[in-house]
């Protein structure tokens, strides 16, 4: 918290030098608390110029995951409003549904640098090397039913996607129900968990995984970064993490509340102009077996429904869907 306080004081001093004895008259501590401070800063990778006689001068900022970083100018009433942040984890979403069994409330976010038990869908790892990547889990308590819980997946996916558009040329697409592509290559993946009764959601753990910064031989196969696919555009960007996140947890909000007051309608609106799926011929592998079919449509909980060769439509609400030339 002090921690926050001298930053921000620090922050809206930019290019100027605070006296150790102003910053002590705003945070109420002794010089030698604010020297400690700064270490700390110092260590979590702040570069702060300290002169005599002048002060302290904040001098870079860093682009790591850390609740100070996310925090400041976060434009959120509720998603970030608590962060919690690790250098390494087993798993964000592990984490996560712990805390929210605790009854950790909605909103709050764990970042890690790294993970080393990424959990991807279908019992899959999520390769999560530290550094390059956005590693979140966001504690969520909607008021939907369990049969539902596809909602919140596909919101997911929307908002990752707009944020990734906002901030930069990347015209990323959507492949059902929550992949984000670039063309063939998957960039960031989403796991949607939830702990639930029978007809009530106690609450669910949305895990997104983004590949930002990440050099192609950090990839795993099919996978490509934001960094790679800007480098294959001779585009030369300086990404930062932290403003990806923020973005992202803007966007959730937005949806999040939209979804409330309007339903799910609008974001399957959305959902469909970001997709490349629909019309498009697919391998759906469901429970075992696989077939192709096309894709018809998304039906109002969020499903997929597909065209069988037999003519019939068949709505698929989970399993894996791939499209094919
Ligand atoms: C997928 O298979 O596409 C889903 C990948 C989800 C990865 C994210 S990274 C943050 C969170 N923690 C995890 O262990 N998994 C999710």
């Amino acid at each position: 918290m002090l921690d926050e306080k001298i930053l921000n004081v620090l922050r809206h001093n930019k290019d100027s030098y605070v006296s150790g004895e102003e910053l002590c008259k705003l945070a109420g501590v002794s010089r030698a608390a604010i020297w400690k401070h700064m270490e700390k800063l110092r260590e979590e990778g702040y570069d702060i110029e300290a002169l005599p006689h002048l002060g302290y001068k904040l001098v870079a900022i860093p682009d790591s995951l850390i609740p100070s970083e996310i925090k400041w100018k976060l434009k959120t009433k509720v998603f970030g409003k608590s962060v919690i942040s690790y250098r390494k984890v087993d798993s964000t979403n592990i984490i996560a549904y712990e805390l929210a069994e605790k009854g950790m409330k909605e909103g709050t976010v764990i970042l890690a640098d790294e993970q080393v038990k990424g959990k991807g869908r279908h019992g899959r790892c999520w390769s999560s090397p530290s550094k390059g990547g956005i590693y979140m889990s966001c504690i969520l308590r909607p008021s939907i039913a369990p049969n539902e819980i596809s909602r919140i997946t596909l919101l997911a996916a929307v908002a990752v996607a707009q944020a990734i558009r906002d901030l930069s040329s990347l015209e990323v697409t959507i492949k059902w129900p929550n992949d984000i592509m670039m063309g063939p290559r998957k960039l960031c993946g989403i796991l949607t968990q939830m702990k639930a009764e029978q007809d009530s959601v106690d609450f669910v753990v949305l895990g997104i995984g983004i590949n930002v910064d990440l050099p192609v031989k950090q990839l795993p196969k099919g996978a490509t970064s934001m960094r790679e696919e800007l480098r294959r555009r001779g585009e030369k960007v300086t990404l930062s993490r932290v403003e990806l996140t923020k973005r992202v947890l803007e966007k959730l909000e937005e949806y999040y509340n939209l979804m409330k007051t309007e339903g799910f309608e609008p974001i399957i609106d959305i959902w469909k102009d970001l997709s490349v799926m629909i019309g498009s011929r697919v391998k759906v592998t469901l429970a075992g077996k696989t077939f192709e079919a096309l894709a018809h449509d998304i039906n109002p909980d969020g499903a997929l429904v597909v065209r069988t060769e037999s003519g019939l439509l068949e709505k698929i609400s989970s399993g894996d869907v791939i499209m094919v030339r």
